[in-house]
Parts: structure tokens; sequence; C-alpha cells
């Protein structure tokens, strides 16, 4: 549910970013895309190289058509939030 959700900041994102564990964000939404990477109908490499950041700008530019929300609703971990100003 909602609750278990986490607010994730850039730095924290960033350590998620191996082939074992990766994640990215999509909209302001982060997912663990470990399980999908072999599924990718572009290929491992392809969504390796947003694995740890915000993959926004390219997943919109490769395929805008696509519904991420739809497809990886069961492996989003949180929303993406802004590093606390210090
Ligand atoms: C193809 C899903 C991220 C590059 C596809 C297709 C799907 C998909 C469903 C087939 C689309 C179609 O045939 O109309 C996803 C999901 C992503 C993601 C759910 C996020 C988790 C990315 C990223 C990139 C990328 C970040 C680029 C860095 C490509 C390319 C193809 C493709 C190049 C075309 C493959 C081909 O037709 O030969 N992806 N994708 N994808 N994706 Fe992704």
């Amino acid at each position: 549910g909602v609750d278990s959700l986490m607010r994730i900041t850039p730095s924290v994102l960033k350590v998620h970013n191996t082939r074992e564990d990766a994640w990215s964000a999509f909209n302001g939404k982060v997912y663990n895309i470990t399980a999908y990477l072999s599924f990718h109908p572009g290929g491992e490499k392809e969504l390796m190289r947003v694995a740890g950041r915000d993959g926004t700008k390219l997943f919109a530019l490769t395929h805008a058509w696509v519904n991420v929300d739809f497809m990886l609703d069961s492996c989003m971990v949180g929303f993406l939030v802004s590093e606390p100003s210090s």
C-alpha cells in the first residue's frame, strides 16, 4: 500500500545502479527494475543506462507511448524527492 512507499533522494537512488539491484525513476516515481531487466523488449543494456538515476527523459525519447505506471506498478518503491537542504 501507499503507506509502505518511501521518499527517495537522488543520492539514495544512485546506490541502486547494478544488475542485481537496479532502481530507476520515471515521472517522479521510483521503481525497482531488477526483475524487469531481462524482459525489456529494448534489451537489458538499454535499460541499465538509467539504473540509479532519473530515466524520465530517455524513456520519453524512446517510447513515450509505453505506460510504465501500469507495467511496473508492483515494482514501485517510492517517490523521487529533492535532497534535504542543509
Ligand atoms: C522497447 C518498456 C525503459 C529503450 C520497449 C518496449 C516496451 C518497453 C514495452 C516495446 C515497445 C514497442 O514495441 O512499442 C520499457 C519500460 C521501461 C523502459 C517499462 C522502464 C522501466 C527504457 C529506457 C530506454 C529504453 C530507459 C533507453 C535508454 C528501448 C528501446 C526499445 C524499447 C530502444 C525499442 C526496441 C526495438 O523495438 O528494437 N521498452 N522500456 N527503454 N525500449 Fe524500453
